[in-house]
């Protein structure tokens, strides 16, 4: 039976895509070409790289919405830190515009690709345990579909991703919620070291004994280098219980009393995401969980439903369709609260119905939907400083609204409805009293437009400070994303 897109986080031109628009005015596309051809003859193998027309070039470039693609002049498979480094020297010195990719999920255009170099991680695909340090080694080119089901069968789970097909680099180097996060904190707060190639050229392995490069790191995603190898801590791992279920239609009210107490029930090893309209996601990390705990959405109506002991695997795979149909545009935007209080959920509420009428009117291939997602009050306490959040004393809850559709010419239209939905709901959280009005939206799902000033908060002075020391030429600046 088809199961409700969840979405969960489950569009143009952006800061950075302008950024990127001028840094290609320096270079014309002929020289783009000759970059291609140099950084060709440096690899191992020159089919390395690839150009428009071959099945390798379509696969370096592609992204979960299209409209986070571009067409690159060509792209590269690195497939070691040297060959990492060979690259990042020649883009260097020939200020190329380049990207860099891991899954290919990011939300925001030009974030991970653009219209010089694409990079494709792809080929860094190594999994090792190491169960003396209880480490595992992650290549930036995975996706979480592969880590889990290596780890599984071991008897092994890591802070990851919720839904299939998610890249491993970019969610951790962006923060990273999990399934596990209120047991053991963000993706990121689980690696122990990264292996880095500086803007530079050089590599390097950045541990907590580096201070600054280290903060800077944790969430300054591709602001400090390429990553060419994660080292996480391992958890245990048995039998879990979960999976989703759908909310027959006009239960909202009923959905949202459920949501409102059970945010009053602290269970570390629970984790719920999902839509208050369409469904949710239920978790809990033991084969059963606690008498009472989930009931209250248990005794909904609901017209699918597929929870169960099982597997961290199969729970996993039930959750593919919160992948955008392909093909699809669209962008994801972070509303930043901390609490779903019943005047929060209604103004979601409010927000979908308004939005969908309004822009579903001009593309009916609209697909709309908010993902609630609770964590414990105590989510950021598991690490040390980073770059996000700017703030570890409060949970800033990482709503996502998650929009997709088929109309490129709707893209201005639509990232301006995306703006305001979050801005209502904000404001209802803000006049309640809740404490974000400067809050970080989580950095992951932040609509392109969010100032930098506010995404990295108080943080912002530090992180330049850093940026300046590592990457005095702005080599990283040459790649589109969340630019310091
Ligand atoms: C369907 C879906 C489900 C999601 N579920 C979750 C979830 O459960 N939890 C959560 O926290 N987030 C989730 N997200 C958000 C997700 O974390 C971001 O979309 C993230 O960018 C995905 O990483 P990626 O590697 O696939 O993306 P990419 O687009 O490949 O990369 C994202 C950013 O990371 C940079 N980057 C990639 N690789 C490297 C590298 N090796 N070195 C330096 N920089 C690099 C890129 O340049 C880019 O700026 C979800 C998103 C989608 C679309
Ligand atoms: C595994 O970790 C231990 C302890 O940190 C370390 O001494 C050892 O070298 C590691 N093994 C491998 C293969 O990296
Ligand atoms: C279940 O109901 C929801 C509304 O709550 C609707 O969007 C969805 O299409 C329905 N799914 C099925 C399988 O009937
Ligand atoms: C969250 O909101 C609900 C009701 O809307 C309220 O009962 C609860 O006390 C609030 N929680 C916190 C921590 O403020
Ligand atoms: C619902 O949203 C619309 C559009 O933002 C707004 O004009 C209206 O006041 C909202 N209604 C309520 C009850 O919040
Ligand atoms: C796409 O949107 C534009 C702008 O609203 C509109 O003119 C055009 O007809 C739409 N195209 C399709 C195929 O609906
Ligand atoms: C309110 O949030 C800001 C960050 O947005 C933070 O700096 C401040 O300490 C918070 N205040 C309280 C009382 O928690
Ligand atoms: C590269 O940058 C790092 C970090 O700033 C620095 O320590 C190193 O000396 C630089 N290497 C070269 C060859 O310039």
């Amino acid at each position: 039976m088809p199961l409700a897109k969840f979405l969960l986080c489950a569009v143009f031109l952006t800061s950075a895509g302008r950024g990127h628009a001028r840094v290609l005015s320096e270079r014309v596309a002929s020289d783009i070409t000759s970059t291609c051809n140099s950084i060709s003859a440096a690899m191992p193998d020159p089919s390395q790289v690839s150009f428009p027309g071959s099945s390798q070039y379509t696969a370096d470039i592609a992204h979960m919405y299209a409209s986070s693609s571009a067409a690159s002049a060509c792209s590269v498979e690195p497939s070691s830190a040297e060959d990492v480094t060979a690259i990042l020297r020649i883009l260097g010195s020939t200020r190329t515009p380049f990207a860099v990719k891991g899954g290919g999920h990011a939300t925001n255009p030009g974030f991970s690709s653009t219209t010089g170099v694409e990079i494709a991680m792809s080929r860094f695909k190594a999994i090792s345990i190491n169960s003396t340090a209880g480490t595992v080694d992650l290549g930036p080119g995975l996706i979480w579909d592969e880590v889990y089901e290596t780890l599984g069968p071991a008897g092994f789970n890591v802070v990851g991703g919720r839904i299939p097909t998610v890249g491993v680099a970019g969610l951790t180097l962006g923060g990273g919620f999990s399934f596990l996060s209120n047991q053991y904190g963000l993706g990121v707060d689980n690696v122990v070291a990264f292996d880095l190639v500086l803007p530079n050229g050089t590599a390097t392995t950045v541990t907590s004994q580096d201070e600054d490069l280290w903060f800077g790191l944790r969430v300054g995603l591709n602001n400090f280098g390429i990553v060419t190898k994660f080292t996480v801590k391992l958890h245990p791992l048995g039998q879990i219980w979960g999976g989703v279920i759908g909310f027959a239609p006009n239960q909202i009210d009923v959905v949202n009393d459920a949501l409102v107490k059970y945010q009053q029930k602290i269970d570390l090893k629970a984790a719920l995401a999902g839509s208050t309209a369409t469904g949710i996601i239920m978790y809990y990390d033991a084969p059963t969980p606690p008498d009472g705990l989930f009931d209250e959405f248990l005794a909904i109506p609901t017209n699918q439903s597929d929870v169960s002991t099982r597997s961290f695997v199969d729970m996993f795979s039930l959750l593919a369709n919160g992948n955008a149909p392909q093909g699809f545009r669209g962008y994801y935007s972070g509303i930043p609260v901390t609490n779903y209080s019943k005047a929060v959920l209604d103004a979601i509420d409010n927000q979908t119905t308004f939005w969908s009428a309004k822009l579903g009117a001009l593309d009916n291939t609209l697909i709309f939907n908010t993902a609630i997602e609770p964590f414990d009050s105590g989510v950021f306490s598991y690490g040390s400083d980073s770059a996000y959040p700017p703030d570890r004393s409060q949970a800033i809850l990482p709503t996502c609204i998650t929009m997709a559709y088929s109309n490129a010419s709707l893209d201005a239209v639509m990232a301006q409805g995306l703006r305001e939905f979050t801005d209502a709901v904000q404001a209802v959280a803000v006049a309640e009293g809740q404490n974000v009005s400067q809050a970080a939206p989580y950095v992951n799902y932040a609509l392109f437009d969010t100032p930098i000033e506010i995404v990295y908060g108080q943080n912002l002075p530090r992180l330049r400070t850093i940026k300046n020391a590592i990457d005095p030429e702005n080599v990283m600046g040459l790649a589109g994303g969340w630019k310091l």
